[in-house]
């Protein structure tokens, strides 16, 4: 029996709400601001969330994993309506959502940023620590890391620190024993050289060898906003890692708005991910087929 997953990322939700750059006034988010206005407002088109919303509706998957970037310069007046957006998508137990970059783009005191996405990144699985948590679905372990952190007026960085990776290698253990399918979640790409200086996870390389380590069946991330396949390797074992563009990108843009449906099944005792990659298409107004492709089996 099959289990289906859609994958999204960035979703960088417009427009900005009012005010949104002076609420809680802080230099880098006016920054950020005028970059919307002057760029990103024209790329990140809020009519593609929606048809985004319906697109996956429509395709019934059995759990829907978002890699974070919801808002654009986490503003205390963007996150109740970023929660809003994902009740509409639908049940904070069938909803996993990692934090990115810009949803950690200045200090937010909890209670008006990431709290409103707590239920979103809820584990069922008791662990030590907020992350990375786990959620078990049939024979599927889905593993959420937080690779956001507030940073430097220029940086878009991330890091995961040593309690998190830690927590890591113990759990991806445990879950290979008990026989999951371990699919990890991470805004960051998770392997060194996959996003330019500045954009890039800064423990990289300890992320990579604990996964070829401990062995993952999936990583999936976004951050890029472009669509990516890679193999992280190390000591004679390797990991795929899919990344997704943007959600909301625009069709004359690079990389046009896609999400990814991922069927999980097993064959002769092998692991085989089935990837449908669903591309924006203005002329169908809507999200069309754009390539298949098939990882391990
Ligand atoms: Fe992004
Ligand atoms: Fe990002």
């Amino acid at each position: 029996m099959n289990f289906t997953l859609a994958h999204f990322s960035d979703l960088h939700l417009g427009p900005l709400p009012r005010g949104a750059a002076f609420h809680a006034f802080r230099f880098k988010r006016v920054i950020g601001a005028a970059s919307w206005a002057f760029n990103r407002r024209k790329k990140h088109l809020p009519g593609i969330a929606e048809a985004l919303l319906r697109d996956i509706h429509a395709h019934r998957p059995q759990h829907v994993a978002f890699t974070g970037d919801a808002t654009n310069i986490a503003s205390p007046l963007e996150f109740p309506r970023l929660r809003a957006w994902l009740d509409r998508l639908g049940h904070p137990e069938w909803v996993s959502f990692t934090p990115g970059n810009h949803d950690a783009y200045v200090p937010v005191s909890p209670e008006k940023g990431l709290a409103y996405f707590a239920p979103f990144m809820a584990g069922d699985m008791k662990t030590e620590a907020p992350f990375p948590y786990v959620r078990l679905r049939r024979n599927v372990a889905l593993i959420g890391l937080n690779s956001a952190e507030p940073r430097w007026l220029h940086s878009a960085e991330g890091r995961l620190g040593p309690t998190q990776r830690h927590h890591l290698r113990l759990l991806l253990a445990e879950l290979r024993a008990k026989g999951f399918y371990r699919l990890v979640m991470i805004h960051h790409p998770p392997g060194p050289g996959m996003a330019a200086r500045l954009r890039a996870l800064t423990d990289a390389p300890e992320l990579r060898n604990i996964l070829c380590e401990e062995g993952v069946e999936l990583v999936i991330h976004g951050h890029n906003h472009r669509r990516e396949f890679h193999w992280l390797e190390h000591n004679n074992s390797r990991v795929p890692a899919i990344g997704v563009p943007s959600a909301t990108m625009a069709a004359d843009a690079h990389h046009p708005a896609e999400w990814n449906l991922y069927e999980i099944s097993r064959h002769k005792g092998q692991w085989q991910t089935r990837v449908h990659i669903r591309k924006w298409q203005d002329a169908a107004a809507g999200f069309v087929p754009a390539h298949d492709f098939v990882v391990g089996g």
